[in-house]
């Protein structure tokens, strides 16, 4: 069997800081925040980068003696008593029984009867607490985060996919937690997710608990200047040439989207090549797209005719600004405007597609940047 290959791009989690690429703008922006005591929540379509965003900064926080850090992802849970399980294994898994504060809070959560099994995968224990009532599960969640507040140390929580807790069928989730948070006197918090409208609806609506309650940080893509020489270090570094035009067609085609841009490289390093031109790029790209194709031909399925032209048509402009324009709809045979905005809102809903402003106003984009390209090259 070959060799694993270790490449120095990789496609999912955080790797430390010689793998991950800048970012030093957003580090500075959270830890200005953290440290001056404002709770900050970040958002982005997904796939940019939120999550290693928060587990880079919590590597650079760790080297700091007097604080703790706790990252709960809350994305598979879908009520409150979801989140208490998360909330008590994450913390489980971060603070270790044989550490002093791991001691404590195990003494404590032991008392709680849960049930404790342990990951298959990677040993780490899981809790789940058989709690029916939703005043004991606040109890639980209210108890877990004083534990932390009295830890002795300034402490960090990001949760992610907070937009979850709107799903929550617990009416008050997002008042109760709010009034919670806000009591803490050594906590800060990360929220993040990838549901713009949900979060900005939480954050920027003054009809909700946390209305203005944080300040609000867009994870963009990394800039060109920072991930070209990125790139062309770590081919460097593992004896592989590629020149400047083909770093710039692998960011210019993946437009600079953070995962898409991570799998390519991937992909291109993992191919044993050793001269790298725009050529060897193509032809990647090319296996990349026909391995998803089967992928592809099912979501055609799933989609109404008039939704799939319109998802086409979206694809092959890259950008759209005005998707119910006369001349957009003609140019592309989509109907009325009426038949484009019922696919417009349906293709949003399922995220295909998603909308995001400019300077230079609101445009709509295929959300899956391999779909997008797929669309454009084969329809
Ligand atoms: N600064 C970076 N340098 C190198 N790779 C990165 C960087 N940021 C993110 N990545 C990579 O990009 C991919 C997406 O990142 P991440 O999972 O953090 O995005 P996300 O915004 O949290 O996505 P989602 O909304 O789907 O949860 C991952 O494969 C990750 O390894
Ligand atoms: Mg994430």
């Amino acid at each position: 069997m070959a060799k694993d290959i270790t490449t120095p791009f990789p496609v999912s989690g955080y790797r430390g800081p010689e793998l991950f690429c800048n970012r030093e703008e957003e580090v500075n922006t959270v830890t200005n925040a953290i440290k001056s005591g404002r709770n900050i929540t970040l958002f982005s379509i997904r796939r940019m980068g939120k999550t290693s965003l928060i587990r880079h900064f919590f590597h650079l926080l760790g080297t700091e003696k007097n604080r703790l850090t706790l990252y709960v992802d809350i994305m598979p849970t879908f009520n409150l008593k979801g989140f208490t399980n998360q909330l008590a294994t994450a913390i489980v898994q971060s603070f270790p029984e044989n550490t002093s504060f791991g001691k404590k809070i195990w003494g404590w959560i032991k008392g709680l009867r849960p049930q404790i099994s342990f990951d298959p995968y990677n040993g780490l224990p899981q809790l789940s607490f058989e709690i029916g009532q939703v005043g004991e599960q606040k109890a639980t969640i209210k108890n877990l985060l004083q534990f932390m507040d009295q830890s002795g140390k300034k402490t960090v929580i990001a949760i992610d996919e907070f937009q979850q807790i709107t799903r929550y069928p617990e009416t008050e989730t997002e008042a109760w937690l709010r009034s919670e948070i806000q009591q803490l006197q050594n906590v800060n918090f990360i929220f993040s997710g990838s549901q713009k409208h949900l979060l900005l609806e939480m954050f920027n609506s003054t009809k909700r608990p946390f209305y203005s309650s944080t300040q609000m940080l867009q994870v963009g893509g990394i800039g060109k200047e920072h991930y070209a020489p990125f790139i062309a270090h770590h081919f460097k570094v593992g004896n592989k040439s590629i020149k400047e035009d083909g770093i710039d067609f692998i960011l210019e085609w993946c437009r600079l989207h953070t995962f898409y841009v991570q799998t390519l490289c991937n992909r291109i390093y993992a191919s044993q090549e050793k001269n790298i031109s725009i050529n060897t790029v193509q032809l990647i790209i090319k296996r990349i797209l026909t391995e998803n194709e089967a992928v592809y031909f099912t979501f055609r399925e799933l989609l109404t005719g008039p939704q799939w032209s319109l998802l086409i048509a979206i694809a092959k402009e890259g950008r759209v600004y005005t998707p119910t324009a006369g001349a957009f709809i003609q140019k592309n045979l989509l109907g009325t405007p009426a038949t484009v905005k019922r696919s417009l809102d349906s293709l949003m809903d399922k995220e295909m597609i998603f909308r995001e402003s400019s300077a230079s106003g609101n445009y709509y984009q295929v959300y899956d940047l391999f779909l997008s390209r797929w669309l454009e090259y084969k329809q």
